[in-house]
């Protein structure tokens, strides 16, 4: 479903709602320095060192299965937002590389599981289409930006962290909910099929999910950290308690089911030019 030509406005087929601004951030990280930061909670500390650490190898996948198709995007406004994508994402697997360092000084092996699981994509992406890599990148973009939104409108849930890694987490969410359109426009153009996107999003809503628990685990275990049950009760409740992240964000996830679905259906636009002025003082 294409953009219509109009006198003032010609035809594109990015529907990027707002500018994408690829910004270069700097945080030294020297306020991290409890090896349990997210409220003295081993597990949603760990949960949280679970994700920054796939992050660097998911967004190059991202990069990487977007570059695919660049040979067959001929839309300048669409071009112009698949580079800034591309710097953003760079940016974002940059910085969470250095977080990843500074959480390994606290004795997490977070770049251990990095590199670990930069391997397993390499070999997911070796055996897949083209289609199915973009495919699983709109799919994950789109479960991003639901996160962002949910980061953006709950920030209260940040609060007990270190400000340096509060910062970087809120400055992600804002990019990601900046370029969330990108992929899926590329995907429109190039691939188009809804119901790739559909198996994909079933099987990620369950994997995607399931890898972070792993992850969890694993750093943990290396850890030799137990979780007492109040951590687990805990845990449970910022997961699946009234307003957590996982009830919060599911109906949202199912959204892409939908017939016509287009990620600006959702418009926070107002809500990223809210945080842009939060946090200008990091972002300058
Ligand atoms: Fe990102
Ligand atoms: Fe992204």
């Amino acid at each position: 479903m294409h953009a219509q030509a109009t006198a003032s406005q010609p035809a594109t087929l990015s529907r990027s709602r707002i500018p994408i601004l690829p910004r270069r951030p700097k945080w030294s990280f020297a306020d991290l320095k409890q090896r349990f930061f997210f409220g003295g909670n081993s597990l949603k500390s760990a949960f949280i060192v679970a994700l920054s650490g796939s992050f660097p190898p998911g967004e190059k996948e991202f990069i990487q299965s977007v570059r695919l198709f660049m040979n067959q995007v001929r839309d300048p406004k669409l071009i112009s937002d698949v580079q800034a994508f591309i710097a953003q994402e760079g940016q974002h697997s940059l910085q969470h590389r250095l977080l990843n360092e500074a959480f390994d000084r606290l004795g997490y092996a977070a770049t251990l599981i990095s590199e670990q699981f930069e391997v397993i994509e390499e070999d997911w992406a070796r055996e897949r289409s083209d289609a199915d890599r973009l495919a699983v990148t709109v799919v994950m973009e789109h479960i991003t930006a639901v996160m962002a939104h949910f980061a953006l409108t709950r920030p209260e849930e940040f609060d007990p962290l270190p400000e340096s890694l509060r910062e970087l987490l809120l400055w992600h969410a804002i990019e990601e909910i900046e370029h969330k359109s990108v992929a899926f426009d590329v995907y429109e153009e190039c691939v188009g099929d809804r119901n790739l996107l559909r198996r994909w999003l079933l099987q990620q809503m369950i994997l995607f999910p399931l890898g972070t628990r792993e992850f969890q685990r694993m750093l943990l275990t290396k850890l030799g950290a137990k979780p007492t049950w109040k951590e687990r009760a805990e845990m449970a409740r910022y997961l699946f308690g009234p307003g957590g992240l996982i009830v919060s964000v599911l109906p949202h996830y199912l959204a892409l089911l939908k017939p016509g679905f287009h990620p600006w259906d959702v418009d926070d636009s107002q809500l990223v030019e809210e945080w842009k002025d939060h946090l200008q003082a990091a972002l300058s």
